[in-house]
C-alpha cells in the first residue's frame, strides 16, 4: 500500500487531467463532470476524515487543516452550479475556469505545506497506514455513491470485500463467503 502522501497527489494528478479534458472537449462535458464530482467528494471526505486529523494533531497544523477543508467545501459548491448550468457558452466558461482555479490553489497549497508538514511528522508506517485508512474511505464514499454525510454505514458488497482481500493476498479467498471475507479483509488491516 502507497503511503497517504502519495495517494493523495496521485488524485490531484488524475484530477488534473480531467480538467484538462473538461476544457478541450465539450461535448463531453456533463460525463466528466459527473467523474470530477465523485472522484472530489470521496477524495475530500477521505481526506477531511482520515487525513486532517493528523495534520491538526500530529503536524500541528490546526489552521492549515481547518482551511483546507473549507477550501473542499467552496470546491463543491462551485462545482455543484457547474453542473446545473447549460454546459456551453461564455458563463459556463468563466465559472470552469474559476472551479478549476480554485481546486488548483487548493491542491498547491497542500503540496507545498499540509502534505510536508504531514511528511515531517510522522513516520514512515504511519503514513503508510493513513493511506490504508484514506483509501478505504474515500472507496466506501465512491461505492455509496451518495455525497451524503457518511453515517457510518460501511455497506460493502461481497465483490468489494473480494477485490480487498485480492489486494490483500488473503489465502483461501476464493472459496469465502461474505462474512468470512470481512473478518479476514478486516483482520488482516488490524495486523
Ligand atoms: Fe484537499
Amino acid at each position: 500500500m502507497a503511503d497517504v502522501v502519495e495517494l493523495i497527489m496521485q488524485d490531484h494528478r488524475t484530477l488534473e487531467k480531467l480538467f484538462d479534458e473538461l476544457r478541450q472537449d465539450a461535448g463531453r462535458r456533463p460525463e466528466l463532470l459527473d467523474k470530477v464530482a465523485a472522484l472530489l467528494t470521496a477524495h475530500s471526505r477521505a481526506e477531511e476524515e482520515r487525513v486532517y486529523p493528523v495534520v491538526a494533531k500530529d503536524a500541528g497544523e490546526r489552521d492549515e487543516a481547518h482551511h483546507g477543508a473549507e477550501e473542499h467545501h467552496e470546491a463543491e459548491e462551485m462545482l455543484e452550479k457547474l453542473r446545473g448550468m447549460s454546459p456551453e457558452g461564455k458563463e459556463f466558461e468563466e465559472k470552469l475556469k474559476e472551479f478549476i482555479d480554485a481546486v488548483k490553489h487548493h491542491v498547491e497549497e497542500e503540496e507545498s505545506d499540509i502534505l510536508p508538514a504531514l511528511r515531517d511528522a510522522v513516520s514512515a508506517e504511519r503514513l503508510k497506514e493513513l493511506g490504508t485508512a484514506f483509501a478505504e474511505r474515500r472507496r466506501q464514499e465512491l461505492t455509496d455513491g451518495s455525497s451524503g454525510s457518511g453515517s457510518g454505514s460501511e455497506e460493502r458488497t461481497k465483490d468489494d470485500l473480494y477485490e480487498e482481500a485480492k489486494e490483500l493476498d488473503v489465502h483461501g479467498r476464493s472459496t469465502m463467503n461474505k462474512d468470512e471475507l470481512a473478518e479476514a479483509v478486516d483482520h488482516q488491516h488490524s495486523s
